[in-house]
């Protein structure tokens, strides 16, 4: 039981256990193939060893009779890696409820915004409360993400919209982030989110600041990974983000950009001359736009919940599958465009909104995710030498992963081979 194997791996961290799989998805490209892009293994074992995946196989090779490597969990389902978020606003506190009552009845998301409302609503929430309410909510989120089968997750700043408290939000990330038993997570500094009330309507003026003064402290208290900005019409311009993007990459900080949620202005270009790791959203794109994104190896966060609740069509998914632009999909938990914490719900819209394959799916919430959250060596696949994040589902296949099932289906699930959900 994984009690046990969490009590054992405790007193003995180097003492390798084995978890057998019925079918497992392994999502390491050396065991894919075109009839079998996730690189499944049937009837698999995998061998854990202070905290790393030693050994990966089928089970009567991995597990030699006599070798006494004692089985932790026996799952009569699929294991995959456990899921990676690469897109999400987790540090977020409070709910614009009444809000989305008012979309739902027809009310404008960008006319919310501009009222006063919208993200500066979860601004005012974010402002009005202390670092430890932030912190606290935060590591209940990321709990019940880890019980719907996710190890890692991006999150972003982006309430804050001064310099404390876009701070106070990315301390609480890192002080979430130390935390072995719940997901990893990849800080990123979304200072451009919106224009907070006391900036007076400059936005050129309002980006100055982060790029001269507030994102060099973050980047020297090691407080972000990543930048981002939100790129739009009626958020930043790309001549607004451009300082602070430039900036980012010139403090050795990775960029990755919300672009074309509402409007083609440019982001995806922008995205692409700066090696971002991801272009986020992307239903609106010109095929100029998708052509420098794949000639950059710029991966597109697809975040169909977003797109959902807004009632917009999906991206170009199949022009930006034939150029070869690496997809990848996010929950972009959020209050307002994305009220949810369910990587796999998103998936499920993925598939069924946007079109993506299961194996696209997978993949974009696992290997791909990873590569695009500078995890490659780390996670996202289930192979030697990373570490063992992985999710054992109560479910047979991963087509059923996919499915819209509105409820936590992973049976276990571990990071760094500890049990951090069950
Ligand atoms: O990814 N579009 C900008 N940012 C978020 C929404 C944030 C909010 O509404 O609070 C998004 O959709
Ligand atoms: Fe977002």
């Amino acid at each position: 039981p994984p009690g046990a194997a969490r009590a054992e791996a405790a007193q003995h961290p180097e003492r390798p256990f084995a978890i057998t799989a019925r079918r497992l998805v392994t999502c390491d490209p050396s065991r894919a193939s075109a009839g079998d892009p996730l690189g499944v293994i049937e009837d698999a074992a995998i061998v854990v060893r202070g905290g790393a995946i030693d050994a990966v196989g089928p089970r009567r090779e991995v597990l030699r009779p006599g070798a006494g490597v004692p089985i932790a969990i026996e799952a009569a389902g699929v294991v995959t890696p456990g899921l990676v978020d690469c897109h999400t606003h987790a540090p977020w506190i409070g709910s614009r409820d009444a809000e989305y009552a008012i979309r739902m009845a027809g009310g404008d998301y960008e006319a919310i915004a501009a009222a006063g409302g919208g993200i500066v609503a979860s601004m005012r929430a974010a402002r009005a409360a202390t670092a430890g309410d932030l912190a606290d909510t935060l590591r209940a989120r990321l709990r019940r993400m880890a019980a719907l089968g996710v190890t890692a997750v991006e999150a972003k700043s982006g309430y804050g919209l001064d310099e404390a408290t876009e701070r106070k939000q990315l301390e609480a990330v890192a002080e979430a982030g130390s935390d072995a038993r719940l997901p990893r997570v990849v800080p990123t500094y979304l200072a451009l989110h919106a224009l907070p009330p006391e900036a007076g309507g400059d936005r050129a003026a309002y980006a100055a600041t982060v790029a001269r003064s507030w994102l060099p402290a973050i980047a020297a208290a090691g407080l972000a990974r990543y930048v981002d900005a939100y790129i739009d019409r009626s958020a930043f311009s790309v001549d607004e983000a451009r300082p602070v993007l430039e900036r980012a990459r010139a403090l050795g900080l990775g960029v990755r950009v919300h672009v074309g949620q509402f409007a083609d202005v440019g982001g995806a270009e922008l995205a692409a001359a700066l090696g971002a790791a991801s272009a986020d959203h992307l239903e609106h794109v010109a095929p100029e736009g998708i052509a420098a994104l794949a000639r950059a190896g710029v991966a597109a966060a697809l975040l169909p919940v977003a797109s959902f609740t807004l009632r917009q069509e999906p991206p170009p998914v199949a022009a930006l599958r034939a150029a070869g632009v690496p997809l990848i999909v996010g929950s972009d938990a959020n209050p307002g465009t994305a009220p949810t914490e369910s990587l796999p719900l998103a998936l499920a819209l993925a598939v069924r909104l946007y079109g993506l394959t299961v194996a696209e799916a997978i993949l974009g919430a696992t290997r791909e995710a990873a590569a695009a959250l500078g995890l490659r060596g780390v996670c996202g696949a289930v192979r030697p030498g990373l570490r063992a994040d992985l999710a054992v589902w109560d479910l047979p296949h991963e087509n059923a992963i996919v499915q819209p099932w509105g409820a936590p289906r992973a049976r276990a699930v571990l990071r760094d081979g500890e049990v951090i959900a069950a």
